[in-house]
């Protein structure tokens, strides 16, 4: 079986990027990352893509009359490059519909917090609000509504005394780092199939998961 040819979705500094792409460096990891996408041509992630040799392309949203244009640019910008399977990754536009079905079940996102407890922005001052003593990061299969979706994988992480929104959100940003190219390599693997609204994980994966409640 031959590697997923993955496409990376970015906005900004992109430290999930830089994770994948370390991860994709080992010649065992089942998915080869054919380029890093931005909407913005200011993102920092582009040269951290750039000086490993991944193609680095902006489409900027602001280029385009509409959003099914810009959308349009991004899939053709992905085809031409290879891409057979899109990871979000700090990409701060919201997808529609139509690009959600063009890339059905080829399409992950990363999301700061254990969905379906706090979808949407501003995620650990929501959290610390609660006065949650558990939190973390999602990957999941992106689905029209936004931070919906089956979920793939999940790391559980502490709150502790004096947490700030930037403290919490730096231990969980550890997590993901090591969350999403678990994800991604269980998904090349054939290890985690949606199977109707659900992800199901090979029962010899099943361990690898469970090891990251304790990444904090
Ligand atoms: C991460 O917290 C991710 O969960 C969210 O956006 C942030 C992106 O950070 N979707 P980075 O650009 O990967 O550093």
């Amino acid at each position: 079986m031959g590697k997923l040819q993955v496409g990376i979705l970015i906005s900004g500094r992109g430290s999930n990027m830089a994770a994948l792409v370390e991860a994709a460096r080992d010649p065992a990891f089942p998915a080869e990352i054919r380029c890093v996408l931005s909407n913005r041509p200011d993102a920092g992630g582009l040269d951290f893509a750039r000086e490993r040799g991944i193609p680095a392309v902006t489409v900027d949203h602001k280029a385009h009359a509409s959003k099914a244009e810009f959308e349009a640019a991004v899939t053709d910008a992905l085809i031409a490059r290879g891409v057979d399977f899109v990871c979000l990754a700090g990409f701060m536009r919201i997808v529609s519909p139509a690009f959600i079905e063009r890339w059905h079940d080829r399409l992950i996102n990363i999301h700061p917090s254990l969905l379906p407890a706090y979808r949407g922005l501003h995620t650990h001052e929501r959290a610390l609000a609660d006065g949650v003593k558990l939190t973390g990061c999602t990957v999941h299969f992106v689905r029209p509504e936004m931070d919906v979706g089956p979920i793939v994988a999940q790391a559980a992480v502490p709150v502790v005394a004096g947490d700030t929104p930037d403290s919490l959100a730096a231990r969980v940003l550890t997590a993901e780092h090591r969350l999403y190219p678990l994800a991604l390599r269980l998904i090349a693997e054939g290890k985690a199939k949606v199977v109707g609204e659900s992800v199901e994980i090979a029962s010899d994966a099943v361990d690898e998961t469970a090891r990251l409640f304790s990444a904090a």
